[in-house]
């Protein structure tokens, strides 16, 4: 892979992180990017930082910023980034928004419509991460030793971040990329009283699995988030409820020769030694 230089975006983030780190593994020359600590300073809003991020790149990871009016700030960002000579772009989507919905929809829409076939869109379901690190899920369980959710008994393709950079690693770097598009899970899906029960008996703490309406979970999330957000991440939970995550697909398989990592195995890692 020697001579390919890679672009990745959100590189101090849950996956840009484990994409650069996989590029460079590959052979990739990596230039990480994000606003505090990385090699250049990038921001989706500032387009006066958009020039030095791209110079020279002919791959890139794209991680979108947070909110769901992205198309203003990527799309002409995309179309530079082509102008530029990159000749693969690789999009962090999510299973939620398909190609022309909400949010990364948009931008997902643009790439396919306004140019040629050099981008992969990938589309994860919800990441084994949130259970660690920063998410709120995390801190519940952390904190309260509890997962409280609106989405019933709705199963999720939870999929490990690990393997989604995998993915994206081969997505970024492959000579020929392996789809458009590609719906990345775990390999089963998972009700959070499941994933309540594998995540207490990995640390060897239970944690309590508590179903509460959309209302009530946005009272509670409105505490911590302003409440658009609140009511946007309890929306999910009901989308989950109705079944729309309720499946896994043999993508992350297909690219990287090697199946997924299951939940179980990911919490023992996680969790194991805690206590
Ligand atoms: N969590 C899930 O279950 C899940 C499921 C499916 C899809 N997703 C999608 O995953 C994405 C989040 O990915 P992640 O977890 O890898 O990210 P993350 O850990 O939240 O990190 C975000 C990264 O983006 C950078 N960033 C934030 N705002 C920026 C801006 N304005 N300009 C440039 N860089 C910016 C951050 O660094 P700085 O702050 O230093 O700039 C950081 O490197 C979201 O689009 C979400 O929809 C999440």
């Amino acid at each position: 892979m020697s001579g390919v230089r890679a672009l990745v975006t959100g590189a101090t983030g849950t996956t840009g992180s484990r994409v650069a780190a996989g590029a460079r593994s590959a052979g990739a020359e990596v230039r990480t990017a994000s606003r505090h600590g990385s090699d250049v300073h990038f921001d989706w809003y500032d387009r006066g930082t958009w020039p030095a991020a791209l110079d020279g790149c002919d791959r890139a990871y794209l991680l979108p910023p947070a909110g769901l009016d992205l198309a203003p700030s990527m799309v002409p960002f995309i179309e530079l980034a082509r102008r530029n000579g990159v000749e693969r772009l690789v999009l962090l989507g999510n299973s939620v928004f398909p190609m022309g919905g909400p949010g990364v929809g948009a931008v997902h829409q643009a790439l396919a419509e306004g140019g040629p076939d050099d981008f992969v869109v990938l589309r994860p379901s919800w990441f084994m991460q949130n259970v660690t690190g920063k998410h709120y899920l995390a801190r519940m369980v952390r904190d309260e030793d509890r997962i409280v959710t609106a989405t019933g008994e709705g199963r999720v393709g939870f999929v490990d971040a690990d393997d989604i950079a995998a993915v994206a690693v081969h997505a970024l770097l492959d000579e020929k990329r392996p789809a458009a598009e590609l719906v990345l899970t775990g390999p089963e899906a998972l009700s959070y009283r499941r994933v309540a029960q594998v995540v207490g008996a990995a640390r060897g703490r239970p944690v309590a699995f508590e179903s509460v309406t959309q209302a009530e979970l946005v009272e509670r999330l409105a505490r911590t988030y302003p409440l658009p957000f609140a009511q946007a991440l309890a929306a999910l939970d009901v989308v989950i409820a109705a079944g729309a995550e309720d499946r896994v697909t043999p993508d992350v398989e297909r690219v990287t020769g090697r199946p997924p990592r299951s939940f179980e195995q990911f919490a023992a890692a996680a969790f194991g030694s805690a206590g």
